[in-house]
């Protein structure tokens, strides 16, 4: 089965999205981490999208859709994907469409104060991608990443003004998409606010239940 992880930044798709990954045993790919991954190694397409990523803009669409539009054509997604960040414009969605039949979206939700609060307390792993955070989710060993040992790393786009960027382009070119989506009945909206093992919960309920569904086999 397909799911889209959508919502603001920092609401935790990544978080989300990693763990329905590994418990439905689907790939998880995630824009933001190809894109990072790519600066990393200082790639062609890492070089192309470094300061607009470092300034909280969106990369252009017809760069982002080429890319999933590879990604979703390798064998591994054959039963299907966790896409976390991708479709956040209109175009891309239409993209999507094209690409990929009856896929869920899950609409992850929290207020903007928290939005904050999670992403200045936020620690990344740049290897595998995973999230920590200072205060509800720390690594056991400080500063190093349970998953693979590296040293974990404060994003260059959780600086105060990449912030408000990502913010206000998600409310301009994102937003819009929860329209798009509603009008479809193919969004479930589920509230993130409250610990990260209550939202997985919640969620968990959620997927298992579309999973077990006959009718939702696609
Ligand atoms: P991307 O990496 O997708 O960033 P984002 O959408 O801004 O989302 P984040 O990764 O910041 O947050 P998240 O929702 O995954 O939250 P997380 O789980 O980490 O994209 C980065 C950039 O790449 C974009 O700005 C853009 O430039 C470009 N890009 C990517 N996709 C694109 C596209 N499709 N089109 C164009 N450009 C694109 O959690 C956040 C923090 O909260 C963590 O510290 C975590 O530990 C903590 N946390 C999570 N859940 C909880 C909880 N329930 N309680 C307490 N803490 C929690």
């Amino acid at each position: 089965m397909k799911f889209v992880f959508f919502g603001a930044p920092g609401v935790g798709k990544g978080t989300m999205s990693i763990r329905a990954s590994q418990e439905f045993k689907l790939p998880h790919i995630s824009t933001g981490n190809i894109f990072r991954a790519a600066i990393r190694d200082g790639t062609p397409l890492g070089i192309a999208v470094k300061s607009i990523i470092e300034a909280g803009d969106l990369v252009p669409d017809d760069l982002t859709i080429k890319l999933v539009r590879e990604r979703l054509a390798l064998p591994d997604v054959a039963r299907g994907w966790m896409l976390d960040g991708y479709p956040r414009t209109i175009p891309q969605a239409q993209a999507l469409d094209a690409d990929a039949a009856g896929y869920h979206v899950i609409d992850l939700e929290v207020p903007d104060p928290v939005i904050i609060e999670r992403l200045s307390g936020r620690r990344m792993c740049l290897h595998c991608g995973r999230s920590y955070h200072m205060v509800h989710m720390p690594p056991a060993v400080p500063g190093i990443c349970d998953q693979c040992g590296t040293a974990l790393s404060v994003r260059d786009d959780d600086a105060e003004d990449a912030i408000r960027n990502r913010l206000s382009a998600y409310r301009m070119l994102t937003a819009p998409l929860v329209e798009f989506y509603r009008e479809r009945g193919t969004m479930i909206t589920i509230s993130a606010e409250n610990d990260a093992d209550t939202v997985w919960n919640e969620l968990r309920s959620v997927l298992a239940a579309l999973m077990e569904d006959p009718r939702q086999q696609k």
